[in-house]
């Protein structure tokens, strides 16, 4: 059976652009609950500035307790620039996601930086910090609000200077949910053609309905891992109209059906995703949410 490895990000990607602040004990029942259905790799936090982002302003003491909790299970950080892995790292966290936009500008309004600065401060990273494990993520190589469509050229000479910084470990982004599935076909395949030595995952919004599609459009060509949200909940605070991301519970529910090995419990994880929906107040995009309301005797 093909394995599939999901990484879920609704920690992060999920809950920061929620106006409701989520407490701590409300943030930690619902790692739990997805770790207890089997969840073994996840987006715990961003280390960024509370002032962007309030809902993360907890992020070294949840990656501390997740970290202590659950020796077996990969947690992830986002970053955007240094001190962001710094603090990371002193939280104990070794696997940083570091994000920079493929559209410049995009890339200024999310982490107000050029590209040459974004990539400076990645060198800086790889250069004092070894030991950790960095993913990038190309945000908006999909689509982007203000640029469109990037051409497949442009990502490739991007990933080349990623991978001409030693970087081993990307993924594609569709930061406003804007590609279809032939587009992610043929990026895909160009980027695994050129870069198949390096580790490849997606994200993508599920914005315009197409989550499912694209992610396994991009699976179909040989990505192996693959991140969305606990309902789909999700957005990005600096991508106007991005809406939620890919449901878990919707990709565990396909791939399980299509004889792909997730290692997670179906039952389990909605049951979670339900408990979230119950006090949490955010754009989702699961259809499993309303199963209930799809059972015969309807027709
Ligand atoms: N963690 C905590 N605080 C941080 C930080 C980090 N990683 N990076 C910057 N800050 C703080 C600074 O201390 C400063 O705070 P102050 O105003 O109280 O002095 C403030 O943010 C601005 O710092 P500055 O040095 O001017 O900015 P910067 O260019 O280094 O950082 C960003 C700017 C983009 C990193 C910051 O605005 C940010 O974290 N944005 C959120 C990006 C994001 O999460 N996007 C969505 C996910 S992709
Ligand atoms: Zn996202």
């Amino acid at each position: 059976m093909d394995k599939i490895q999901i990484v879920e990000v609704g920690p992060r990607d999920g809950w920061q652009n929620l106006k409701q602040m989520l407490t701590f004990e409300q943030k930690t029942d619902l790692i739990d609950r997805m770790v207890q259905a089997g969840v073994k790799e996840m987006e715990v936090t961003s280390f960024v500035s509370p002032k962007a982002i309030p809902q993360m302003a907890d992020a070294a003491q949840l990656a501390a307790w997740a970290l202590e909790k659950y020796p077996d299970v990969k947690f992830w950080a986002l970053a955007p620039n240094f001190r962001g892995v710094e603090n990371a790292y002193n939280a104990g966290i070794r696997h940083v996601s570091y994000v920079i936009s493929v559209s410049e500008s995009h890339n200024k309004a999310n982490v107000r930086r050029t590209h040459d600065e974004s990539f400076a401060e990645l060198q800086r990273i790889l250069e004092t910090y070894p030991d950790v494990e960095i993913t990038v993520g190309m945000a908006t190589s999909l689509g982007c609000p203000f640029e469109g469509i990037p051409s497949k050229e442009k990502v490739l000479d991007f990933c080349q200077r990623l991978y001409d910084l030693g970087v081993r470990s990307m993924y594609l982004a569709d930061t406003i949910g804007i590609a279809d599935p032939r587009q992610v076909r043929e990026l895909t395949k160009a980027v695994l053609d050129r870069f198949g030595d390096c580790d490849w995952q997606v994200h993508i919004h599920d914005t315009r309905g197409m989550g499912l599609v694209n992610t396994l459009a991009a699976i179909e060509c040989g990505i192996n891992k693959v991140q969305s949200t606990l309902g789909g909940l999700g957005g990005c605070p600096f991508a106007p109209g991005a809406s939620g991301n890919t449901a878990t519970e919707d990709l565990v529910y396909m791939l399980q059906r299509m004889g792909y090995e997730t290692g997670i419990d179906f039952d389990k994880l909605l049951a979670a995703s339900k408990y979230q929906k119950s006090f949490v107040d955010g754009i989702y995009s699961g259809h499993q949410m309303n199963i209930e309301a799809k059972q015969p005797p309807c027709c």
